[in-house]
């Protein structure tokens, strides 16, 4: 089976685990740590990191360090992945959907403003699939509306919004490095600040919210969030190679986009958008099925995983879920929804598997050969 994404683990890996296990330092203490949130603040263009056991608890405390709570109101996309509207319900706010850009896919700043009332009190963007938001637009209703802007990156490390790193706009950013992501830690994640406070409030959070200058003594509800230093060995490795992974990932969508944009011209697919101010890192190769195609999505997938292909349907929007299901109809989002679909993307991919074997499969199942 060619997987749609899977980790690219080597040696320098392997030698920091060891180092780490060597130490006795396998908990939430030890050198790894503090280097991966150092390194990879400073990638990011940002002062503060505060690595996190995973990346949907990084979105819980950069809304818990901003104090958002009951009768909140926060904005979200509503095509992304579920952990983006949890974390905001986990601090009983409520999630406000917005639709998704036709363009490129991620919330579209156009349709925010309408959905802002006294209550909204944050706008988490979310850079879907690798491709970065519109920042100044989202960065510019913000400050007119006096509200936070907590970016999701979970999906985008390396990518650029305009030159400028995304993770380095928000209040908060927030990543996770989850084993299918860019890179990884295996579990894990991480808050993004340039605020000194913030990043104080969010280290105590995320350790129970024991006071710093009195153990056992807590002035408020924390959490355990903390990432182990075996995870953060793991991730000081990885991001020696990010740059050399956004490469790839650029590599293996030229692969795609040249071999298929025939089919594009011909309204059979719509391959994965890059804004012209859009540094994308395509984290999963994407691609719309159109309504002209002779086979279905999900009869597409079916028939690449007898080939062993494996893809992946689009996110389900939020507001469709029956948590969040309040009958609002959102159609952008729902019609990339249904067309929309996910190809092999990870590094470890050949040019030949991908020309040779999965665009081949593609375009035959498509009628194009
Ligand atoms: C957009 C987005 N936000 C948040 C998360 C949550 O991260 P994690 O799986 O590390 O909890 C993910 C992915 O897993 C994601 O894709």
């Amino acid at each position: 089976m060619i997987p749609v994404a899977e980790p690219c683990l080597g040696e320098e890996e392997l030698k920091n685990v060891i180092e780490a296990v060597k130490s006795g330092w396998i908990s939430s203490k030890g050198k790894f740590i503090e280097e991966f949130e150092e390194k990879f603040a400073r990638y990011c263009g940002r002062k503060y990191g505060v690595a996190t056991s995973n990346g949907t608890v990084a979105l819980h405390l950069a809304l818990k360090a901003l104090g958002i709570g009951k009768g909140d109101e926060v904005i979200v996309p509503t095509l992304t992945f579920v952990a983006t509207a949890n974390a905001v319900t986990y601090c009983n706010a409520k999630p406000v959907f917005i639709d998704s850009h036709p363009e490129y896919w991620c919330i579209n700043p156009d349709k925010i403003e309408e959905k802002i009332t006294p209550r909204t009190k944050a706008i988490i963007p979310v850079h879907l699939y690798g491709h970065p938001c519109d920042m100044d637009l989202i960065m510019e209703i913000a400050e007119d509306h006096n509200l936070y802007v907590i970016e999701d990156a979970a999906e985008a490390h390396g990518a650029e919004y305009k030159g400028e790193k995304v993770g380095s706009f928000g209040d908060i950013s927030c990543f996770s490095f989850y084993g299918n992501k860019i890179i990884t830690t295996g579990e894990g994640g991480m808050c993004l600040t340039n605020n000194e406070e913030l990043a104080e409030k969010m280290r105590i959070l995320r350790d129970h919210g024991m006071n710093p200058n009195r153990r056992y003594w807590y002035d408020e509800i924390g959490f355990n969030y903390r990432m182990t230093n075996l995870q953060a060995a793991i991730g000081v490795a990885q991001l020696k190679k990010l740059d050399e992974f956004v490469e790839k990932k650029r590599q293996i969508a030229e692969w795609y986009a040249e071999e298929l944009k025939e089919l594009e011209e011909k309204r059979i697919i719509k391959l994965h958008p890059e804004m012209p101010w859009a540094k994308c890192v395509y984290w999963m190769y994407s691609i719309l099925i159109e309504d002209k195609a002779e086979i279905s999505r999900d009869e597409l997938m079916k028939k690449l995983e007898e080939k062993g292909i494996e893809t992946r349907p689009f996110f389900v929007p939020m507001h469709v879920l029956p948590m969040y299901n309040m009958g609002e109809i959102l159609p952008i989002s729902e019609e990339l929804a249904r067309k929309g679909l996910n190809l092999p993307s990870s590094v470890n991919l050949k040019k030949n598997q991908v020309e040779s074997y999965v665009i081949c499969t593609l375009r035959r199942y498509l009628n194009y050969e």
